[in-house]
Parts: structure tokens; sequence; C-alpha cells
């Protein structure tokens, strides 16, 4: 690793959360609380890590007249953006119809889907440690060979490539021979058990790790507020334990869990200690609502 920067590319999302007050009616009118909020995985992750005082940039696009706005959001938690405003598409925008403990999400990937690798400078790079990617961005924006370009400059200028798959539907929309193929070169995969499961066809955890490392040489599975697995091919697997909190609001652990890993991974800690701090990153997370780093509720 020769810089000491994380570079995130990836979704960067308004979140728009309706609270219907009562049962939704068609066809006439409902009333709801609705909120907008930034979000996306990529600016989320990139959020908590300037939160925990890691220099960060993030890459990633929006529609006509936004990069101000969701640039000045980030800033507030610490983060370099570099935003492309695309001419046509909207920002991505999620719907997040909130039904007691069920949540519907509509999602239009918008202006995200045409995020181009060579918004990633070779400048970027060589300031940065670590390179973090989502699994949003194959779905689109990135070709496997796009994929597989950016990996292979990220690891010609020394620095590390994490990667989150991010969501099973759009994994199984892709397909999971696909979706594995595009990972070769990645350093370290961060699944959750869902994501681990279908991409390695096992169930028991212990034979998603194993089967995991075949395809990446380094695989950290997290799974809500039980303990996480940290497997490095050829070694045993460790478990790190999770204290469960009663969770004010879930979004974006992962992503908070990514940051504190990736932080400690930068300061040279080993990935298990890496491991621990992106619990202790997350367990934060789930006591805030939203996704990103906002003042105690
Ligand atoms: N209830 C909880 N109590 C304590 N820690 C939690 C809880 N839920 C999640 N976490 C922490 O967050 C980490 C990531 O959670 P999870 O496995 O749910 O990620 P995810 O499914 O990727 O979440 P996301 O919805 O953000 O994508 C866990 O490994 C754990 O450290
Ligand atoms: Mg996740």
């Amino acid at each position: 690793m020769t810089g000491t920067r994380a570079v995130v590319v990836g979704d960067v999302i308004d979140d728009i959360i309706v609270v219907p007050r009562g049962p939704i009616r068609t066809d006439t009118d409902t009333a709801a609380s609705i909120t907008r909020h930034p979000g996306g995985s990529a600016c989320n992750t990139a959020a908590w890590l300037g939160f925990l005082g890691v220099g960060v940039d993030l890459v990633g696009r929006v529609g006509a007249g936004d990069a101000h706005r969701h640039a000045t959001a980030l800033r507030a938690s610490g983060v370099t953006a570099h935003l492309s405003e695309d001419a046509t598409l909207p920002t991505g925008t999620i719907v997040i119809v909130v039904d007691g403990e069920t949540r519907t999400m509509l999602t239009d990937r918008g202006a995200n889907a045409t995020l181009s690798i060579s918004a990633v400078t070779d400048a970027l790079l060589a300031d940065a440690g670590v390179l973090h990617l989502t699994g949003y961005s194959l779905f689109d924006a990135f070709t496997p060979d796009d994929l597989h370009t950016l990996v292979a400059r990220a690891r010609a200028a020394g620095v590390l490539v994490t990667f989150d798959p991010g969501s099973t539907g759009f994994i199984a929309d892709y397909g999971v021979d696909a979706f594995r193929e595009a990972l070769a070169g990645i350093d370290l995969l961060l699944p959750n058990l869902d994501e681990g499961r279908l991409l390695s066809g096992e169930h028991d955890r212990a034979a998603v790790a194993a089967a995991l490392v075949g395809y990446c040489p380094a695989v950290v599975i997290t799974g809500g507020s039980s303990s996480v697995l940290v497997a490095r091919r050829g070694e045993h697997v460790v478990e790190v334990p999770v204290a469960a909190r009663t969770a004010v609001d879930p979004t974006g652990a992962g992503d908070a869990f990514t940051a504190g890993l990736v932080a400690a991974v930068l300061n040279g800690t080993d990935l298990v200690t890496a491991a621990r701090e992106g619990v202790r990153a997350a367990g934060d997370a789930v006591m805030r609502p939203g996704g990103r780093p906002t003042p105690l509720g």
C-alpha cells in the first residue's frame, strides 16, 4: 500500500422515505410523511470513513444541477466528492415506503448507470491505499472488462481493492456465474451472509467462507447481529463477536462496517483487528437514524 486515502466509487442516491399515516388507498390521496435524505451505499461508506477521520474521495454521477447539493452533504462528513452530472438522467432515487416492519423499495438508478471508470483518475489512485467498489456499479455502469481494467490499474498503483456485492436481488438478476467471474482480481470481498450464500451456492456459514476464498483471497462475511467471519485463503476462519443491540435504524450498518474495517486496514492493522473495528463502527451506526453519521437521536 502506498497512499493513505480511501477512494470509494459508486452510487449517489436520493432516498425518499414515505411513511403513510394510514392504510394506502388506491386512486385517491393518502396522507403521508415524506422526507428526503442523501444516500447510496458508496456515499454512505465514504461518509462513515470521513467521520472516522480517514481522507476519502467519492467518485460518482448525479443528474444535472445536483452535484453541488450532494457534494455539500458529503463534505459535512469530511468527504471530497468528485461528481459528474448526466445531462438527461436524474439523480438515482429510491422511494422507500415504510409499512410497519415492512419496507418496499422502488429503485431508479438514474445517473449512476452512466458512471465511467475514467472518472477514477490515476491521480486519485496515486494517493489511495484502498479502492472500494460495490456490486451496484456492475449492473449498468461497468462492464466486467471495465471492472477488470479498473482493478488492474489499482493494483498496479499498489492499491488494495475491496468490494461489497450489495444486493442479492441484483446479483440474481445479473447471474451468479457472471458476477463471480467479474470479481477476478479483487483483494477483499465483503458480503453479508445472504449475498455470500447466493454467490457460493452453500448454506452453512463455514462452507460459504470456504467456497468464497476460492474466488477472492480474503472474505469477511457479516450477518446482522450475529458474529462476523474472517476468512483468508489457506488459513483458519476466525469468528469476530458482535454485541447485539436493539437497532434504532439498521440502514447503512453494512456500509459503516466497511468503513470501520477499511479505516483500520489503512492504518496497517491485520484483517481480524480490522473486522473488530468494522463491528465497532457498525454498532455505532445502528444506534443512529439514517444511513450516514448523523448526530445521535
Ligand atoms: N442489531 C445489531 N446490533 C449490533 N450490530 C449490528 C446489528 N445489526 C448489524 N450490526 C453490525 O453491522 C454489521 C453489518 O450488518 P449486516 O450484516 O446486516 O450488513 P448488511 O446486510 O450489508 O446491511 P446493509 O443493510 O447496510 O446493507 C454487522 O456485522 C454488525 O457488526
Ligand atoms: Mg450490505
